[in-house]
């Protein structure tokens, strides 16, 4: 005998009748996955964000068993309320800022992220971000492409250097760390760090310093790079007074959530020279930019593109689909948030 009858009519029923709906096209490789499965698929058929109100309605369509959502939709007790039998909804993202996290554990509703596969992209960019702002690179793009070179100069667009500086590592998880190990095995800097947890294990491979408070780190370090989540004691962590901490010198780098900085009080103190450059892929009211920010030429802005490859992008796709195929099937995602 092979299994319980009734059991196996019940996987039966998910996988004939699992409708899975996707707020906006991701990589082919995870729609097809979820297809593969033979469960419905609908993706939102225009590649733009729903807005909460078009989330509602694309939902209320169907009795949606699942959602593969993006960081870009606001997930909340409105949007559970329309979807009322779908158990799980996959982010399509490692942070899940934009999911009421509380809500969705009240209800028994499954959340679950895609760590890991990006960790490596948003490293590099973020390594991309640095070198860019300490040597002048995209300023010296703009500069070249407006014909504004006219030859060699001794005094031209001088830079720092970033070999053998001081890293500051805000937030030790999995970016944080590839950060500071390509600083300190690439670029010999030394690493300081700032976390709610510290890491002797780390310290000793990376010859690192863990730092007691964030004001500490940031009165040591030449460049600062954010790798937090974005949670209530995380918004605004650094505000006006914490920037005056900051070396007149050193850098500012974020490829975490823009909350986690106060951009209006960041130009005020990028204008007034409080620090000198800034490097963002995120911004606070993305995807507009605080006034002025734009304006400044000691700031790096990227377009939250820093887990955006061909290959990570894919993985995240993969991801996101294989938690919804795990619980599908009755099992545990394997990302699971809380
Ligand atoms: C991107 O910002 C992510 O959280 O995956
Ligand atoms: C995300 O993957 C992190 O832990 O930084």
């Amino acid at each position: 005998m092979e299994g319980n009858p009734a059991e196996n009519n019940y996987q039966i029923f998910l996988k004939i009748f699992m409708k899975i709906y996707i707020t906006r096209r991701i990589p082919e490789v995870g729609i097809k996955m979820l297809e593969d499965k033979g469960y419905e698929v609908d993706v939102n058929p225009e590649d733009k964000v729903l807005s909460k109100g078009e989330l509602i309605s694309a939902l209320r369509q169907k009795e949606y068993d699942a959602v593969l959502c993006l960081l870009t939709d606001t997930i909340d007790g409105e949007v559970f309320d329309v979807a009322p039998k779908a158990k799980i909804f996959a982010n399509y993202a490692v942070g899940y800022n934009n999911i009421d996290i509380e809500e969705a554990n009240k209800r028994g509703i499954i959340i679950t992220n895609t760590p890991g596969v990006l960790t490596n992209t948003v490293a590099e960019h973020t390594f991309g971000l640095l070198l860019s702002i300490a040597q002048r690179i995209a300023e010296g793009d703009r500069f070249t492409r407006a014909g504004k070179y006219v030859g060699w100069a001794p005094m031209l667009m001088l830079g720092n250097d970033i070999t053998g500086r001081t890293l500051g590592v805000l937030g030790l998880g999995r970016i944080g760390t590839r950060v500071a190990h390509h600083a300190s095995r690439g670029f010999e800097m030394k690493v300081i760090y700032y976390d709610i947890k510290r890491n002797e294990e780390f310290e000793k491979e990376y010859n690192a310093e863990f730092k007691d408070s964030v004001d500490d780190l940031l009165k040591e370090a030449d460049f600062v790079s954010i790798h937090v989540p974005l949670i209530d004691s995380t918004r605004h962590l650094i505000n006006k007074e914490r920037l005056a901490l900051m070396k007149p010198s050193a850098y500012l780098v974020n490829t975490s959530r823009g909350p986690v900085i106060d951009e209006v009080a960041l130009v005020e103190a990028l204008q007034n020279k409080t620090i000198k450059g800034v490097a963002l892929d995120v911004y606070e009211n993305e995807p507009a930019l605080a006034p002025g920010l734009a304006d400044l030429p000691n700031v790096v802005i990227t377009p939250h593109t820093a887990s955006a490859t061909e290959e990570t992008r894919g993985k995240m796709a993969e991801i996101a689909s294989l938690n919804i195929i795990a619980v599908a099937e009755g099992q545990t995602p394997p990302n699971l948030v809380k």
